[in-house]
């Protein structure tokens, strides 16, 4: 990464305003995933064991400036403390006094996690005074929330404006792989890209269809560039205001010779339910009162044959409903695939809440080149755009020296 990181700062007696990304699923208050807390760990342990006081702060959910008990980030304060092995410590309130008489009480190597960022309206509003207040915390910010890099907050860009800056070990590692698939990946390069929607993925699909040799469709999205191929799909998601641009795609791959495959046969159910039946069809054979609930067995191993020539693969969204077992075949599929191809020296990198979930849930998250913490901020790095919250470090970089001061 180009910006300065923790690597490169004097961190010892300072205190440290650390932004991770803590943003877990939650069901009645339990946590379904911690992979966000775990990713964070490298980062806060290391601050803690050159002796920084840390200040750490994240957003949970969407609370829209109000106060949440339902967002309150105390299971994430939990999980830490099981993870640490320590008793983590946090705040009624991300400011005001109580933070400030938290604050005097901490020692060097102590740990203060602030609740949820969101609470207060002018966070998300990169409110300049809210985000003074907040960096009126600490000597040092430090960002590792890679998932919140493309939201220009107060907490990941307004922050920046009021103290020296550095990367987290997290955040260094989430640029770095995605960066090597931008600049310089090896070739054949191949995306698969599944998931309900077309509609939140046009961009980076235009983007990957410049940049790679085969895209593969799969999901929901893939029923709508079906439909703009003229297939009946039953009852199926189809997003009827998209199938132009799934046409122009289309004609886009074909214009570029790169290769846009499409399912040829189909799981399908009456209804998305834990005990629907299934059954397999061709594609162009999907009964009026089914819908498709995965891609089918035939497309898996065409897929996958083809994906066998790339050196480089990235994978982001589900082949299909991967939560109910009898329609997740063709994600599990490709998840072991994927696995077996990164032993044998392939690049997979693999982003986005729902194909992350597939992996953990297989237990074959380590399995892979890297996974990313990001949804929306992978992609969004992939489509090429510049990060706010990357952007910013970057920018702070030139302004701090060595001892973490800035200049
Ligand atoms: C995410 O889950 O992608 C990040 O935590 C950002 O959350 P947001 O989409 O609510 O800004």
């Amino acid at each position: 990464m180009d910006a300065k990181t923790i690597r490169d700062v004097d961190v010892s007696g300072k205190r440290v305003f650390l932004r991770a990304d803590l943003n877990v699923p939650l069901d009645d208050g339990r946590i379904t995933d911690d992979t966000r807390i775990r990713a964070s760990l490298p980062t806060i342990v290391n601050l803690l064991e050159r002796g920084a006081t840390v200040v750490l702060a994240s957003h949970l959910g969407r609370p829209k400036g109000k106060v949440n008990d339902a967002l309150r980030l105390r299971p994430v304060a939990d999980r830490l403390s099981q993870l640490l092995g320590r008793q983590v410590r946090m705040t009624g309130d991300a400011l005001g006094p109580g933070v400030k008489v938290a604050l005097d009480k901490l020692r060097p190597g102590d740990l203060l996690l602030l609740e949820n960022l969101r609470f207060h309206a002018a966070e998300e509003a990169n409110d300049p005074d809210f985000a003074a207040s907040l960096a009126g915390l600490a000597d040092l910010y430090v960002n590792d929330a890679f998932g919140a890099a493309h939201r220009a907050h107060a907490s990941t860009e307004g922050i920046t404006h009021h103290l020296p800056a550095v990367a987290g070990l997290l955040m260094e590692r989430e640029v770095d792989a995605l960066s090597r698939l931008l600049k310089r990946p090896a070739r054949p390069f191949h995306a698969v890209i599944g998931g309900a929607k077309v509609s939140g993925k046009l961009e980076v699909l235009t983007a990957l269809l410049s940049r790679c040799q085969a895209v593969l469709v799969g999901g929901g999205m893939a029923n709508t560039f079906l439909a703009a191929k003229g297939h009946e799909l039953g009852t199926s998601l189809v997003e009827e205001d998209q199938i132009g641009n799934a046409r122009r795609m289309l004609s886009e791959a074909r214009r570029k010779r790169v290769r846009l495959m499409l399912p040829s046969d189909a799981v399908v159910a009456p209804q998305i339910h834990q005990r629907a039946s299934t059954r397999t069809v061709s594609i162009s054979s999907v009964p009026k009162d089914q819908m498709v609930v995965d891609i089918g067995p035939e497309t898996l191993a065409a897929y996958t044959e083809h994906l066998a020539r790339a050196r480089t693969i990235f994978w982001n969204g589900p082949m299909g409903v991967f939560e109910m077992p009898q329609m997740a075949g063709g994600t599990n599929g490709m998840a072991r695939f994927l696995a077996k191809r990164f032993r044998a020296g392939v690049v997979t990198v693999v982003g986005g809440g729902d194909s992350v979930a597939a992996l953990e849930q297989l237990g074959l998250a380590a399995r892979m080149t890297h996974v990313s913490t990001g949804g929306g901020a992978s992609l969004e790095f992939l489509e090429g755009k510049s990060l706010p919250g990357v952007t910013a470090l970057l920018r702070a970089d030139a302004a701090i020296d060595v001892t973490g001061e800035k200049a």
